[in-house]
């Protein structure tokens, strides 16, 4: 019996693998490496003293996809390969409803021609596009969506609610990220953003190295407590841990779920800048520059139907978060590349 990962050689991926085979479960990645280092999973390997089995593939070759659900025993799939960054995809919608959306049918089909039928996806906040108030919780209005990025994880949710109906014997949980931060606390994998950071955390921890100079701070002038932008930051080893919830709970509960995986705890960009000082000793230079087009002002989650249905809670700190993301940063200051 075996676990199927797509993208778990990425971020999110590469750490809830480790997770997987840290308790003793079988798994299987398929990564075509197109965000990712193989270097990632050899890693994990070398942290839990057990090998994924790895095929370099993309999801969309139904010939792999064939090839794999034959050769292993696969009970559950965990669906994190796509693509994710917003500005990209504003100038190639295409190639983000290719992977991310056709992506996910070709995976099912072949889920559903190979009888395996518990589906976990890597959805997102981004689906509540501009909230009318927080915190956030799985009634929440979703839509709004002002980016292909966005848009194809509402179309993706859409499809596995239609899908669950037509196919009551899938079990399906789309789990909503908020914003996933952090490392592995020993400093051995993390987030290995390709060029310069689109995303908040990352860009402080290259500044923290001096590998940027300053940290613009989109926006001082949002409704909230200090005038930047909010968000519900989460430990990536927390998002691994509510992926083996999930996994443990498929068979419980409605056949189709969603829900939030976040703290319940909002923190602006100042916060995280001075969390992130406190934790690599250094001063981070910032400065104010205006909103970025398409942020919004606040985004933080009620994180209690995640606790009831999977008796799952967010567990690190902000303090944590910023700490392992620093040892990271400073031991791997180039990332996976040498
Ligand atoms: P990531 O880019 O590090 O991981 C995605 C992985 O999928 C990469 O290893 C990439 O090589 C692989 N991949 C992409 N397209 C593929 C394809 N067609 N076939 C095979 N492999 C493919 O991203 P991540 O941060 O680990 O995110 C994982 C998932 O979580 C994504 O679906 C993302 O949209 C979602 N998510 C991420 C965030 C975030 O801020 N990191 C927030 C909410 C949701
Ligand atoms: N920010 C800055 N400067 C930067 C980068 C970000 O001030 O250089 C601010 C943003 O304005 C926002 C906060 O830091 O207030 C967080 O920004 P991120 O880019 O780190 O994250 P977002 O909340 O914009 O987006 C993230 C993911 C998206 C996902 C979204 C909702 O990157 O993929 O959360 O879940 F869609």
């Amino acid at each position: 019996m075996a676990i199927l990962v797509t993208g778990g050689a990425g971020y999110i991926g590469s750490h809830t693998v480790l997770t997987l085979l840290e308790r003793g479960d079988d798994v299987v990645v398929i990564d075509n490496l197109s965000n990712a280092s193989r270097t990632s999973l050899d890693r994990v390997a070398e942290l839990t003293g057990r090998v994924p089995t790895v095929y370099i593939a993309d999801v969309l070759d139904r010939q792999a996809l064939k090839i794999i659900f034959a050769d292993h025993n696969i009970t559950d799939v965990i669906h994190f390969a796509g693509l994710k960054s917003v500005s990209e995809s504003i100038n190639e919608p295409l190639a983000y409803y290719q992977n991310n959306v056709t992506g996910t049918l070709v995976l099912l089909d072949e889920m559903q021609a190979a009888g395996v039928n518990r589906f976990i996806f890597s959805s997102s906040a981004t689906v509540y596009g501009d909230p009318q108030s927080v915190p956030l919780s799985e009634h929440s209005r979703t839509g709004g969506t002002t980016n292909p990025y966005g848009t194809s994880k509402l179309m993706v949710e859409q499809i596995l609610a239609d899908f669950s109906r037509a196919q009551p014997d899938f079990r399906i949980t789309c789990l909503r990220y908020f914003n996933p931060v952090g490392a592995h606390p020993s400093g051995r994998i993390g987030e290995d953003p390709n060029g310069i950071p689109n995303n908040l955390v990352p860009y402080i921890s290259q500044v923290a190295i001096g590998k940027l100079e300053t940290v613009s701070v989109y926006g001082n002038d949002y409704p909230t407590p200090d005038g930047t932008g909010v968000r519900d930051y989460i430990h990536v080893m927390d998002l691994a841990t509510g992926h083996l919830a999930a996994l443990d709970c498929q068979n419980k509960g409605a056949a189709y779920k969603v829900i939030n995986l976040g703290t319940g705890v909002g923190y602006s960009v100042i916060n995280l800048i001075e969390a992130f000082e406190k934790a690599a000793q250094t001063k981070i230079n910032y400065q104010f520059v205006n909103r970025r087009p398409g942020d919004i002002a606040e985004c933080w989650s009620d994180p209690s139907l995640a606790y009831k249905e999977l008796g799952w809670k967010a567990v690190y700190t902000l303090d944590e978060m910023m700490r392992d993301t620093w040892n990271w940063q400073k031991n791997n200051p180039n990332g996976y590349s040498i």
